[in-house]
């Protein structure tokens, strides 16, 4: 085991050196023991936000949520009422929750929802669960902040249908919101506060600790070989240059139908479905939208900005024949809808049965 005492040493014997050699393979099995301890430990639970990036796995194309996002709790409780009250809209019958049902998904599970005097939408109604981290809002991208976009859903006459005129002296003249907002605002109900509140509210709405996020954060043991495989899948097929960052979307632009005629294979094709034409005018933005975030996707069925899909498996389909011009088995489109599951998260709203 041991090599001969150097020369150069003649006051090291060879008793000497043993013992040396067996302090140094006990630090080390110490060390491996440490470093074993380390990979195995789930971190989520530790870890309290994106600033400690040496926590995550590195190179990968997806972020894990952060585990804590500070907000003004009083703010988030104003806006949560707000999100929860029907007398935003002109016939004080729907509320932001009429169509994002929290603990459905953040979503109504309706291909179109129904809004203000029963007005039907046009296009399917995404979750409000990690909206804030979505660099463009709504499927055509036409909103950049929450504040912009509260501004025109309140007034959308298929939505909420309210002028901001009627809103405010609705608001100031119940007593409970004239308070909560003399006790968040120095100016108190005004429209900017209304859509800060709101904002606010949205924000919180957050899903951390999905089981992908704690494998990202080097719990090994939080996804299955299956779902692995089916995450190392997503990102070999390519779904992950347009399903990117810490939404697995949210941020880019592609226009549906890449490598196939979507469009022309669904048929009637509606206004809505010219997408980001709608908000440029411009010829190539035609059947151009956003790229939606792909957290909690098993629980928004359906699927697509017309709701035409129904399953996850469905609408992978869809997506590798369409986007990707491929043709999948059914065991990897399995193994996909596997990996997409452990992209639920937690929030108290989204898992409260
Ligand atoms: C009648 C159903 C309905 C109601 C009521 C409704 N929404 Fe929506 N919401 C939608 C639809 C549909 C879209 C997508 C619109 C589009 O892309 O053109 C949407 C989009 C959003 C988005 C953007 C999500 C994203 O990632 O792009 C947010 C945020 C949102 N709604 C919040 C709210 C708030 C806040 C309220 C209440 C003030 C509200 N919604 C009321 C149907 C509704
Ligand atoms: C070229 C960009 C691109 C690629 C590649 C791509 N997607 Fe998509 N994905 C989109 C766009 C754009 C939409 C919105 C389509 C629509 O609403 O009509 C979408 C929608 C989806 C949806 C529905 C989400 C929802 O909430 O309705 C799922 C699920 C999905 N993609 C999964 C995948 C998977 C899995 C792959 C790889 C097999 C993939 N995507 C590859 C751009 C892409």
């Amino acid at each position: 085991m041991y090599q001969k005492p150097s020369t150069k040493f003649p006051f090291i014997n060879r008793q000497i050196l043993r013992r040396l050699y067996l302090v140094a393979l006990v630090i080390l099995a110490t060390l491996v023991a440490i470093w074993w301890e380390q990979v195995q430990t789930p971190k989520s639970m530790t870890v309290t936000s994106l600033t400690q990036p040496e926590e995550v796995l590195v190179g990968e194309p997806i972020q894990p949520i952060p585990v804590k996002i500070a907000l003004n709790q009083s703010k988030v409780a104003l806006g949560e009422k707000l999100f929860h009250e029907p007398r935003l809209s002109a016939d004080n019958r729907v509320s932001c929750l009429s169509c994002h049902n929290l603990s459905k998904g953040g979503a109504d599970e309706q291909a179109f929802s129904i809004g203000v005097n029963g007005a039907v939408g046009d296009i399917n109604t995404p979750t409000v669960y990690n909206a804030g981290f979505n660099s463009r809002l709504n499927w055509n991208g036409k909103f950049e902040t929450l504040e912009a976009f509260t501004e025109a859903v309140i007034q959308n006459p298929t939505v909420m249908g309210i002028h901001w005129q009627v809103l405010i002296p609705k608001l100031q003249q119940a007593p409970e919101y004239m308070q909560a907002f003399t006790q968040n605002y120095a100016d108190g109900v005004t429209t900017a506060n209304v859509k800060d509140a709101i904002a606010t509210y949205l924000r919180s709405l957050y899903t951390p600790n999905s089981r992908f996020d704690q494998y990202l954060r080097r719990n090994k043991k939080a996804m299955t070989d299956a779902e692995k495989q089916g995450y190392r899948l997503f990102k070999a097929y390519g779904c992950v240059s347009c399903h990117q960052g810490m939404n697995l979307g949210g941020n880019l632009y592609q226009k549906v139908g890449l490598m196939g005629d979507y469009f022309r294979d669904r048929g009637n094709v509606t206004n809505a479905d010219l997408g980001r034409y709608n908000v440029t005018q411009d010829e190539a933005d035609k059947f151009v939208f956003r790229v939606p975030s792909l957290r909690n996707v098993a629980l928004t069925s359906p699927y697509f900005h017309d709701g035409s899909v129904k399953t996850l498996e469905e609408a992978i389909k869809v997506m590798t024949k369409y986007q990707l011009g491929r043709s999948l088995s059914q065991k990897d489109t399995q193994l996909i809808a596997q990996f997409l599951g452990t992209l639920t998260g937690e929030h108290p709203a989204l898992n409260q049965k």
